[in-house]
């Protein structure tokens, strides 16, 4: 039987391809027809991925609060991926799939899409967080939390890498002191030490750094300032700087870094802030499940006031960072619950 010219041209192919590394493609046609059939449960490793969820306590409900923060992981996961495709300007992958390593000049309709991709993720996470609001039994909530303690999501170290690979990191300084180094060229290590988390893992009443906090500092710190100095000239903002004036002013480009900064800095946390009310706010005082810190005071956007790229909003907009949205998408009207 004659073999098609197509399954000739690709053997040829693969013939060159092996013959390049010094490979015989005789052996891997062998192994090729030895080898089984890809499954799904295999490629996605389901198996695996199932055993990943192990609760501390018996209380059923415990499951979702880990497989939420899971699932939340893995969009961070995706978000840093899309990052660091633009701080290195993409992937030159050639047609015949030959990776050719990072491109030289960044296309400003890659970074446009890509920062919309992180958009969309994000808005994901956004929309899907009702599964914690309203998706746990706040009494199962209360008792298993105790089991977790000092463990909290503030510990969520993609969720700080995602904001150091976002912008300029004078803008992840406590606002309070950023001022006094705006424009100098403070240390890296120096500025970290008022990196703005910190106030949100300082006990109320000794002031002192909490448990939580410090174990985050002896795991990743090290790793955090070493990301802060390689992305020092790769942020999003910096690589915003690099385009081409034209594309600068582009306003899809604008509105792209614009909804980042919106969806990463207000509307994720309100709706995360959300669950916090729900769960932890009493009133007879807070629950006590939380490390003793003043989440109500940290967590809302329009306090933090955590803004990734200042310069394309406007005083006004700035000024009301984090409150509009309160009033017209998260929160009824009890206003005790607002921020
Ligand atoms: C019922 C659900 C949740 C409640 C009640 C809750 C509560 C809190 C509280 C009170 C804090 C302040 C720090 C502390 O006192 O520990 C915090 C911080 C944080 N949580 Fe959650 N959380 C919930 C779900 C999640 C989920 C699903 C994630 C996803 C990873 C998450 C990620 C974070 C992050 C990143 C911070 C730090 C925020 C910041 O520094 O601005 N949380 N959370």
């Amino acid at each position: 039987m004659l073999m098609q010219n197509d399954i000739l041209e690709k053997i040829k192919l693969l013939e060159d391809k092996y013959a390049q590394m010094g490979q015989d493609i005789n052996s891997y046609l062998d192994g090729l027809l030895l080898s089984n059939y890809l499954t799904y449960w295999d490629y996605i490793q389901v198996d695996t991925l199932l055993t990943l969820q192990n609760p501390k306590t018996d209380f059923p409900d415990e499951v979702i609060f880990i497989v939420y923060h899971q699932i939340t992981e893995l969009y961070f996961k995706l978000s840093l991926h899309e990052l660091d495709q633009v701080a290195h300007n993409g992937r030159n992958i050639q047609g015949n799939g030959k990776d050719m390593g990072w491109k030289e000049k960044l296309d400003p309709v890659l970074f446009a899409e890509r920062i919309m991709r992180v958009n969309r993720y994000f808005e994901a996470l956004t929309k899907s967080f009702e599964i914690m609001v309203n998706g746990m039994e706040k009494e199962q909530f209360l008792r298993y939390r105790m089991a977790l303690l000092p463990a909290s999501g503030f510990q969520s170290a993609q969720y700080r890498m995602i904001e150091i690979a976002s912008t300029d990191f004078i803008n992840l300084v406590d606002k309070d002191v950023r001022s006094n180094h705006i424009g100098k060229n403070t240390p890296v290590e120096e500025l970290f030490q008022n990196i703005y988390w910190n106030k949100g893992a300082t006990e109320l009443a000794s002031g002192k750094k909490t448990l939580t906090l410090k174990q985050f500092e002896k795991k990743y710190s090290e790793k955090f300032i070493e990301m802060i100095k390689e992305y020092q000239d790769k942020n999003m903002w910096r690589k915003y700087l690099s385009l081409d004036e034209k594309d600068r002013k582009n306003p899809d480009i604008i509105n792209a870094l614009k909804q980042l900064d919106v969806n990463v800095n207000i509307n994720w946390p309100l709706v995360h802030y959300k669950s916090a009310v729900r769960y932890l706010q009493q009133n007879t005082g807070d629950v006590a499940a939380t490390g003793g810190t003043n989440w109500q005071k940290y967590l809302p956007p329009r306090f933090q006031k955590r803004i990734f790229y200042p310069e394309l909003w406007t005083e006004q907009e700035k000024e009301d960072w984090g409150k509009g949205w309160v009033e017209t998408n998260v929160f009824n009207t009890k206003h005790s619950e607002r921020p």
